[in-house]
Parts: C-alpha cells; sequence; structure tokens
C-alpha cells in the first residue's frame, strides 16, 4: 500500500501558534512554580519551541508514554515510564503533549501525576482530534484541533519516521490498482 503526505499545517502557521501559547502560559503561570513535564517522543520538537516563548523561569522533565497495539484506536494499555524519578512536590505541573486522540495516555498520565503530590496539573496539546475533543478532559491548551486524520510531522511519526518533518502532514494510504484514497489504521507510537 502506497504512503502519501498532504500538508496540513504549514511551518509559518506551527510557529505563530506555538508563540502565542507560549506567551499566553508565561502569563497565566507568572508568580506560580511551573513545572513542564514533556511527554515524549512525539511532544519533543514542540516542547522545545514552546519552552523558548516562555517567559518565566521553570523546570523541564521528561517522561515516556506509549501505547501498544494493533489499533490506531484506543489500544487500551498505555505504559508510562520515568514518573517515578520526578519531584513535583509543591510545583504547578503543566504536562506537555503532541496530539491527543483517545485521550487514553493524558487520563494514565493524570492518574500518574496525582500520586506525585504536584499542587495543580494542567494539559498542554499541539493537536487535538475529535474525540479527545468530545471528552470530558480538562484541556488548558490546545494548538489546533484537526479532523480524524493520521498525522506525522513536527515530532510526530508513523513507525518512527517522519518526525523530521518541519510541517503537519496527513498521511494518507492509497490502495494500488485505482483504489480510492483509504486510511489504513497505523499502529500507534509514542
Ligand atoms: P491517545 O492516548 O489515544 O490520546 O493517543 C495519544 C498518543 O498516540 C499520542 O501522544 C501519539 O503518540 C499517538 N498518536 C495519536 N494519534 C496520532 C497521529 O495521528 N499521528 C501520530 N501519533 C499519534
Ligand atoms: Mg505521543
Amino acid at each position: 500500500m502506497a504512503e502519501r503526505l498532504e500538508l496540513l499545517i504549514p511551518e509559518q502557521r506551527i510557529r505563530v501558534r506555538v508563540m502565542a501559547l507560549g506567551r499566553q502560559i508565561g502569563a497565566e503561570y507568572s508568580g506560580k512554580k511551573l513545572s513542564l513535564v514533556v511527554v515524549l517522543k512525539g511532544a519533543c520538537i514542540f516542547a522545545a519551541d514552546l519552552m523558548r516563548q516562555i517567559e518565566i523561569p521553570f523546570t523541564i522533565d521528561f517522561i515516556t508514554a506509549a501505547s501498544y497495539g494493533e489499533s490506531a484506536r484506543s489500544s487500551g494499555t498505555v505504559a508510562l515510564s520515568g514518573l517515578d524519578r520526578l519531584d513535583l512536590a509543591g510545583r504547578d505541573v503543566l504536562v506537555i503533549e503532541d496530539i491527543l486522540d483517545t485521550g487514553r495516555t493524558s487520563a494514565a498520565l493524570r492518574d500518574g501525576l496525582r500520586q506525585h503530590g504536584s499542587a495543580s496539573s494542567a494539559l498542554c496539546t499541539l493537536l487535538r482530534k475529535p474525540a479527545a475533543a468530545a471528552l470530558d478532559l480538562p484541556v488548558a491548551y490546545v494548538g489546533f484541533d484537526i479532523r480524524d486524520d493520521f498525522v506525522v510531522g513536527y515530532g510526530m511519526d508513523y513507525a518512527e519516521r517522519y518526525r523530521n518533518l518541519p510541517g503537519i502532514h496527513r498521511l494518507v494510504f492509497e490502495a494500488g490498482e485505482g483504489g480510492a484514497g483509504k486510511q489504513k489504521p497505523p499502529p500507534k507510537r509514542g
């Protein structure tokens, strides 16, 4: 099955939006003990750009989340690693994610963070798909609400590829022999 990339959000639009998010976070967390918790791997590029737009002091930590399974839809199991070495007692935690789909990763994280004594925790995601938007999941900062497409680039991958693309692209799977463009569910990664 052939793959095709379609540009969804160009680099320049991402830059403008990330700058606005960073400024907003800096203003809203002014006077607080901000700790960014970046969810690897997908959020690495977003986080690197975002943190350079936040003009107040903050700490940075990284954790890894991976959901396993055959389907691009909720696989059920979310494996988190790195939470145990965080010291977030009394901190105002802002979790930085690449994309919310089913929201399972975020829900697992929120439960994990709750046990770590942070003063508050909130969520910032670059992208949000419709399923997550429909959930009762409080998201403080959303870069872009997108359709239910599989996307890659700007840190996000398909089987570890395409993370290096500066823009965000839809990944379209095309059946050969005159088949109409049909999207195959790719496996989810971190
Ligand atoms: P959720 O737990 O279903 O919300 O999925 C969250 C994780 O699945 C994200 O952090 C991504 O790592 C991955 N993911 C979900 N949708 C996409 C996509 O369209 N492209 C790349 N990765 C995705
Ligand atoms: Mg991810």
